[in-house]
């Protein structure tokens, strides 16, 4: 039980120095991306062969011990090269482990002190033995994502040797609540969520409401497809954002917090759980937190999975047990959210920025980012990108460098045809190859009619067919509209239906102008942020691959032969040797022929499969 802010000073300084004493440190990836890969095996077996060694120091910072340590950490961020395995004080990273290389990762690297190079990372034959100087490390400034895949979350020893609760300690014992709103106005912080709304002047309207029961939520419902940022924090540093919470509570005068979080984020939830539990033994969380009077706890609340429960009105409705359903402003939820009280609601990424504004101060907050919007943004890189993964840049970073100095470029040779940015939530637009000099933030954004929104990044190569992009988005806000109101209800599901019909080969040019009626509409009737923003994927795709709208509904052809009902499976009679290979293989009998005698595909009984394509030897057989 830490009673005072001297005292977790102190405990800080014997955590870190015991952390010191532990010589080689081995970080096992315990992100969902690398655990779905095997990280766990492979954290097992590594921490077995050290153990065998009589060398394994296991995480109790109370006593200092020498030797080697094994951790599984948070999210590393390289989740294409996943599993991954960090080697500190070397800083050596390998990639794809899997458990066989665990003897020689022991023996070489733990016990003799030397890298296992065919585990690194290599690029035009040059080998990338340490994380700094990967290219996709390389460009990024991780700050909120600073311990993730560097502590082990699940031990608040960790997080208090890094200098973590230090932000709390100043802001609960030597600050007053109107000083931290100002300071967090002042640093520039703006909501991570979405808007980009200014935080410190969210805190400074809860804190001036006269009602005496406030509450802190935290966002981290994350439902865009595509976006994994906040679940990253949550399960990679889990105290950061309590100690943000905690800070916005006593910036606004709240005790008690929610941490609303999905239920198919299991490990998030564990892993919050975990550290909601040591805070509390801690003292960190409960009643006079640091010997300053101030109450504060945390609850979590799971979510069934429902995107529009991300929205502020929905997701306080949900958690007070009724339908996740957004309702009509006002009241705000500053005024009247959660059980009705004043409310902070925040994201997940905006709480764990409050620690580094508190710790840096305004000028240290601001050397990262841009005047309008300061600090760094994670994304969640994701498409046809060479090196896809969590990252994290200083707001003001343009497009053309995360896709191709941090991204990697664009996957096979190919060339980039557009990102989708922001999610339905943040605008879901789309950039073409004009807008890779955009500079990613609020304001640079706001410019070209888009939002940063949450951060999910999805980039997309020269066979992306844009109007099956709008459809696909289409389809998923329809599905997640949650039917309130009648523009969103049903402007949706009509849509939908245009775009279905147009990727089939059905539509008309009609059914454009139709489109664009109801996105306008929708956009400027519905009740919430879902059914206003659920036209953007179409208006973007509309606005720069119009000509592929025109090709599906004039000329009735996908040009990127994505959209299945308008290709044709074809045998080129020039080529075709008459082997009878492709008519075996076809698993409804569309093929058939006379052996050496060019063969046919009867169009009406194929169904496209392409098992045809793959087995012809001498590819006669293409789509087209
Ligand atoms: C349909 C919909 C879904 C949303 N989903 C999220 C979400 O998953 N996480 C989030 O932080 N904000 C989400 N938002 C934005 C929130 O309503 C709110 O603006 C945000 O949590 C405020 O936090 P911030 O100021 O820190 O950005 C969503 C909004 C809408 C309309
Ligand atoms: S816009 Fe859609 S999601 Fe929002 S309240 Fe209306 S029906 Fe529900
Ligand atoms: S596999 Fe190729 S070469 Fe052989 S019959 Fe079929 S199309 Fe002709």
């Amino acid at each position: 039980m830490i009673k005072s802010f001297e005292e977790l000073l102190s405990v800080s300084e014997t955590y870190r120095k015991s952390l010191e004493k532990q010589y080689i440190k081995v970080l096992v990836c315990g992100g969902t991306g690398c655990v779905a890969g095997g990280s766990l095996k492979i954290y097992e077996r590594i921490k077995e062969l050290v153990k065998e060694k009589g060398l394994l120091v296991e995480v109790n910072l109370e006593k200092e011990q020498e030797g080697i340590s094994v951790k599984k950490s948070g999210c590393h961020g390289f989740c294409e090269a996943g599993p991954l395995v960090r080697i500190e004080p070397f800083n050596y990273l390998y990639l794809h482990v899997k458990v066989e290389d665990c003897e020689e990762i022991v023996q070489t690297t733990v016990i003799n002190r030397k890298p296992v190079e065919r585990l690194m990372f290599k690029s035009n034959g040059k080998v990338y033995p340490t994380e700094d100087e990967i290219p996709f490390y390389k460009k990024q400034t991780r700050t909120v994502l600073e311990n993730c895949g560097r502590i082990d979350a699940e031990h608040i020893q960790e997080y208090i040797a890094k200098g973590g609760y230090k932000a709390a300690g100043i802001a609960l014992t030597e600050m007053r609540s109107k000083e931290i709103c100002a300071l967090v106005s002042e640093a520039g912080l703006r909501g991570r969520g979405g808007g980009g709304f200014p935080t410190g002047k969210k805190w400074e309207q809860v804190l001036n409401q006269k009602e005496p029961v406030k509450y802190v939520v935290c966002n981290g419902d994350e439902g865009d497809p595509g976006a994994f940022m906040d679940r990253s924090i949550m399960e990679g540093d889990p105290h950061k954002i309590i100690e943000g919470m905690m800070i916005a509570g006593f910036a606004t005068g709240a005790n008690n917090g929610y941490i609303y979080v999905r239920a198919e984020y299991p490990m998030a939830i564990e892993r919050l759980s975990i550290a909601i539990e040591q805070a509390k033994d801690y003292g960190l969380l409960g009643k006079n937190i640091l010997g300053s009077n101030f109450n504060f706890d945390i609850h979590i609340n799971q979510g069934a999975g429902a995107f529009v429960c991300g929205e502020g009105s929905a997701l306080t409705a949900s958690i007070q047990g009724e339908r996740g359903m957004p309702r009509v402003k006002p009241p705000r939820t500053v005024e009247q959210g959660l059980w009705a009280k004043p409310t902070v609601l925040n994201n997940v990424e905006t709480f764990a920025n409050v620690p580094i504004v508190i710790n840096e101060g305004i000028d240290g907050y601001r050397k990262y980012g841009t005047e309008t919007s300061p600090g760094t943004k994670a994304f969640a890189l994701t498409g046809n990108v060479v090196n896809t993964g969590l990252i994290e840049v200083p707001m003001g970073t343009t497009l053309r460098e995360v896709i191709f100095d941090i991204g990697g470029g664009i996957r096979d040779g190919k060339r980039f045809k557009a990102v989708q940015i922001g999610g339905p939530s943040g605008g879901c637009l789309c950039f073409i190859e004009k807008h890779l000099d955009i500079k990613l933030d609020f304001d640079s954004l706001k410019e070209v009619g888009a939002m940063i929104g949450s951060g999910g990044m999805v980039v997309m190569d020269e066979d992306t067919c844009m109007v099956e992009v709008a459809r696909f988005f289409m389809n998923f806000t329809q599905k997640e509209s949650c039917g309130k109101c009648i523009p969103c209800r049903e402007g949706t599901k009509r849509m939908l239906e245009i775009l279905e019909r147009i990727v089939a080969g059905n539509g008309t040019v009609e059914d454009i102008d139709l489109l664009y009626e109801l996105a306008d509409t929708v956009k400027n009737t519905a009740l919430c942020g879902l059914g206003k923003t659920a036209a953007n994927p179409v208006l973007s795709t509309l606005e720069y691959f119009k000509d592929e709208y025109m090709a599906h509904v004039v000329d009735k052809v996908c040009p990127t032969k994505t959209c299945k009902k308008l290709t044709k499976i074809q045998i080129d009679k020039d080529i075709c040797k008459g082997c009878s290979k492709c008519s075996k293989v076809c698993p409804v009998g569309a093929i058939t022929g006379k052996i050496k005698e060019p063969f046919t595909i009867d169009t009406k009984k194929c169904i496209k499969c392409g098992t045809c394509i793959d087995t012809c030897p001498f590819k006669a057989i293409k789509e087209v």
